[in-house]
């Protein structure tokens, strides 16, 4: 008998040891998840909190009136394309980028689309479109 509990004893901390292995999966879980796109557009891969900040930027921009760097964004965007939206209009666009904020230079194929109350409507691209019209990216 006391040969068993020395023989317990000697085991226990390979088994308290066990369960921190099971709990670090959803840990893995979880840094996948932030990895995953929310949404691409071509072959750019964005999470939700780029999308976020992009909108955002945007959106503050239409309330406090201007634009980004004092180019052309935001500005109305006509859905000319007809893509059903999450929201209901009227839309402004916003490019969206994988470097940060968009800030005036070159808007690259990506944009936010939103409302006039700042409620996401959908990201749409210009890449794999034709000429300037835009397909949506997948994610919405
Ligand atoms: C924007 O979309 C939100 C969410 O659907 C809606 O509540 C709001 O009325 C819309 N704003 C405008 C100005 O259409």
């Amino acid at each position: 008998m006391k040969f068993l509990s020395a023989f317990l004893l000697a085991l226990a901390p390979l088994a308290l040891a066990l369960p921190t292995s099971v709990i670090e999966t959803p840990v893995e879980a979880e840094e996948i998840a932030e990895r995953a796109c929310y949404v691409t557009c071509g072959s750019n891969c964005y999470t939700s909190a780029q999308v976020t900040a992009a909108r955002n930027s945007g959106y503050n921009y239409v309330k406090q009136g201007g634009t980004a760097g004092g180019g052309s964004y935001p500005h109305v965007y006509n859905n000319y394309e007809g893509f059903d939206f999450l929201v209901s209009g009227t839309y402004y666009e916003f490019p969206l980028l994988p470097s940060g904020t968009y800030t005036g230079s070159s808007p690259g194929p990506d944009r936010v689309i939103f409302n006039k109350s700042g409620a996401r409507a959908g990201e749409i691209t210009h890449t794999g479109a034709s000429g300037n019209a835009f397909v949506a990216c997948s994610g919405w």
